[in-house]
């Protein structure tokens, strides 16, 4: 929808064009700018996107102001208080709440897909002992475009929705053969007669020689650390599987992209990070010390879990998980938590600081994820990965909605070239 337009003028020519202002259904109108290059011979020139939107988009939508995140116009308070995380897997990719008919269909579809193929099974074995598992999980789904020539038309819509089914099913299964190549442990198959989760957990802490039942307290919780951390809009791994996705790229190689943009530790390897700086806090009497690192610009060290590029506020996802970290902690027989105490006096100092006040810096969804993940004891390097399932799902929807849609062009930004002018090759003895 267009409202109003702008005037843009040359001052050095004088020369005048208009840009079109579109508004969304919520948050900030855009400039359209696309014909500057040609009304003026100008790029946009935004490093790190601070004030440009990539694309139209109908799936999430946050305002970093408010601290408000919505999937599919739904708070995500709401879907967090009565969701489960495959029925907000179908919101987000289909854009509708199922009917109780069509959850159980979506969930059947995704368990028929939870097996991997036996040969994509042995690619483990060629991995050091102590690979990172990310590392394994993005070079894993990658590979399974290998798999699947015959249902990777992605113009073709039942292709995609098998895609779609397949990938959200499998991840935690290669996440789950990942863990378990790590241990040195069998291999443990997934289970059709158990939940998304609870299969998860099952996959990973089940031996073979002993019966094994899951805690559904821990099932739980994970499952609503997956609603979480289903969708973001347009962050930067979402980003990067738009824009492989965009050059027509199967599927598989883009969320392959994405995993591997999200294990930065400005992005999803946060998580991990923030237990490792708990950790090397050890105590609060410590906390002012590294407080003051983190204010020191002469020193990379940065409070992980702290600050975002959009919430200016709380994060609202950081709200619900640390309500969740008492809660999980009392009902797991682990109230007496060292590290979840540290945290909150963290927070404490942290928000009471000038410094992060002033920049208005806050907790984000990794601060205390990692607490209930290592709660029911998934260990630290898996702490990524474990976003990344859940995150599959929002770079399904993200996928989706750019394929089909027919002005789809590939993402190619242009640069401000600051090199070397033309200049002529000179020969070896002459440098
Ligand atoms: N600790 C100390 N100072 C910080 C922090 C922090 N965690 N975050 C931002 N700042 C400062 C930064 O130094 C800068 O100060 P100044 O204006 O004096 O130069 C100011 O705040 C603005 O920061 P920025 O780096 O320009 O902001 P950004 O929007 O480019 O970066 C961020 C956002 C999330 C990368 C950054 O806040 C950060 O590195 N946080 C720690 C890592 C983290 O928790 N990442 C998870 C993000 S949420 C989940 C996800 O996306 O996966």
């Amino acid at each position: 929808m267009s409202e109003k337009k702008f005037e843009l003028t040359c001052l050095e020519t004088g020369k005048k064009s208009t840009a079109e202002v579109r508004s969304g259904t919520l948050g900030p109108s855009v400039l359209s700018i696309a014909s500057l290059p040609k009304e003026h011979g100008l790029f946009a020139f935004d490093p790190g996107f601070m004030a440009t939107a990539s694309c139209e988009s109908k799936i999430t939508f946050i305002d970093g102001e408010a601290g408000v995140l919505l999937y599919r116009g739904i708070p995500i308070e709401q879907l967090a208080e009565k969701s489960s995380f495959l029925e907000v897997a179908y919101l987000l990719v289909n854009g509708e709440l199922p009917t109780a008919e069509q959850l159980a269909e979506f969930t059947h579809a995704i368990q028929y897909h939870t097996m991997i193929n036996e040969s994509l099974l042995r690619f483990f074995n060629g991995f050091q002992y102590n690979a990172h598992p990310m590392a394994m999980l993005s070079g894993v789904v990658a590979s399974l475009a290998a798999f699947y020539h015959d249902s990777m038309d992605i113009n073709n819509p039942r292709h995609r929705e098998i895609f779609a089914h397949r990938i959200i099913a499998k991840i935690p299964t290669i996440a789950a053969a990942a863990y378990k190549h790590a241990l040195g442990q069998p291999f443990i198959y997934p289970r059709n007669d158990l939940d998304y989760c609870a299969n998860l957990l099952h996959m990973f802490f089940a031996v073979p020689c002993e019966p094994y039942e899951v805690d559904p307290v821990s099932a739980q919780a994970l499952d609503l650390l997956f609603i979480l951390h289903a969708d973001h809009e347009q962050n930067a791994s979402t980003s990067t599987v738009r824009l492989a996705g965009s050059t027509g790229a199967n599927p598989y190689a883009a969320i392959s992209a994405g995993i591997s943009a999200l294990w930065g530790p400005a992005h999803g390897g946060a998580n991990e990070a923030v237990l490792a700086m708990l950790e090397q806090i050890g105590t609060v009497e410590n906390v002012p010390k590294f407080i003051a690192r983190a204010k020191d610009r002469n020193d990379p060290f940065r409070l992980m879990g702290f600050g975002h590029r959009v919430y200016k506020n709380y994060d609202p996802r950081a709200t619900i998980i640390r309500a969740m970290c008492h809660k999980v902690l009392a009902k797991l027989g682990k109230s007496d938590n060292p590290l979840f105490e540290l945290a909150l006096r963290l927070e404490e100092i942290a928000l009471k600081d000038e410094y992060f006040v002033e920049r208005r810096l806050y907790p984000n969804v990794d601060f205390y994820s990692g607490i209930i993940y290592s709660a029911i004891g998934i260990p630290q390097s898996m702490f990524t990965v474990m976003f990344a399932i859940a995150r599959t799902v929002g770079w399904v929807a993200h996928w989706q909605e750019m394929i089909s849609d027919p002005t789809m062009k590939i993402g190619r930004p242009r640069q401000l070239y600051t090199g070397p002018t033309q200049r002529d090759y000179v020969e070896i003895d002459k440098r």
